[in-house]
């Protein structure tokens, strides 16, 4: 173990797993989503490196409350979070490709042992765990380039320590309720006993604030979904005319969703290749929904996953709720 000249940390390892995982093929995803009778495209396409910065870009936007919502619930919460956790905890971020989130808790607790970002995305993950180590230099860093969604097995850190999984951002919106319990049944079995996950869930609230942080007065969401059909042409030569489908987000008040579509705005047609594919006017293809919870709700999905909710925060707005779950003693 080397000693940092500059901050006198004992200097930790900073190791990178690739697992290699397998997006699947754009282009048949795509046929086979555009053939059926409701139209569809899956949305763990719409992040290549164009949409990644569309999305940075929406994280920044006046209507986007989430980002800004979430990190000033972080920052107030970060010193009681570290108090429940205590020290050396090994911190598992999913999706770690914006360490911004995981900074501010990591700032605050007590010696982690080590912060073990997992993401699809490589070489963002690479050089964002790359800067993360350059500045804390006392700290392991254990990138896995894996889909955290599936199977696979976590690094183990080398000072071991209590397993604390980080999920922000309400991506966890992004996956059907039904989705969300497996998905987070399967994270409170691999995290193993004793441990704690925070999970960020955006709130159910008003239409007219929910409806425009998905559909911006300057068009960065509309460029964000649209950036499918942009892809399409460019990498598998689809003749989509991109002026010609609108950006669609609807709030379903009841199930409490947001519903973001692209719409045809004439009767065309599409080539991918040797495919064609009709779209009537007004036809929709269903891009992605993004589900929003009141406190109670996401507190019963918790312990129908086997978690154990313990506490939860809020911004005065009441717009956006980060919690904390717990798995069974160890
Ligand atoms: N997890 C984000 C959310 O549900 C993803 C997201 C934000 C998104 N804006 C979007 C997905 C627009 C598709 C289109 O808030």
């Amino acid at each position: 173990m080397m000693l940092d000249l500059q901050t006198g940390y004992a200097r930790q390892p900073l190791a990178f797993h690739d697992l290699s995982p397998d997006q699947g093929d754009f282009r048949q995803a795509l046929i086979d989503g555009l053939s059926g009778r409701h139209k569809a495209i899956p949305c763990r396409f719409l992040y290549d490196a164009r949409g990644s910065a569309l999305f940075e870009k929406i994280c920044r936007l006046p209507e986007y409350y989430p980002t800004r919502t979430e990190l000033g619930i972080l920052r107030a919460i970060a010193p009681e979070v570290a108090e429940r956790l205590g020290p050396g905890v090994q911190m598992i971020e999913l999706g770690g490709v914006s360490s911004l989130k995981a900074r501010i808790l990591l700032d605050a607790l007590e010696e982690p042992s080590a912060y073990i970002p997992v993401d699809i995305s490589r070489d963002h993950l690479r050089a964002s765990a790359e800067a993360l180590h350059a500045e804390k230099p006392g700290l392991s860093v254990l990138a896995v380039c894996a889909d955290y969604t599936q199977p696979f097995e976590l690094p183990s850190a080398p000072g071991g320590g209590p397993r604390m999984g980080f999920f922000p951002g309400s991506t966890i919106g992004n996956l059907r309720p039904d989705e969300a319990i497996a998905f987070l049944a399967s994270w409170a079995e691999r995290l193993g006993p004793g441990s704690a996950m925070i999970v960020g869930v955006d709130l159910r609230k008003d239409p007219a604030i929910l409806e425009p942080a998905y559909d911006d007065a300057q068009g960065v969401t509309a460029a964000f979904t649209k950036n499918l059909l942009v892809r399409a042409n460019r990498e598998l030569g689809a003749d989509f005319d991109v002026d010609a489908f609108a950006h669609r987000a609807r709030y379903d008040v009841p199930a409490g969703r947001i519903e973001i579509h692209l719409e045809s705005l004439a009767d065309q047609t599409v080539r991918i290749g040797k495919a064609a594919f009709r779209f009537a006017k007004g036809e929709r293809v269903h891009i992605e929904d993004s589900c929003k919870y009141s406190i109670d709700g996401f507190k019963a999905l918790a312990r129908a996953a086997g978690f154990r909710p313990t506490a939860h925060w809020t911004d005065p707005a009441q717009l956006f709720s980060v919690h904390y779950l717990e798995t069974a003693a160890g």
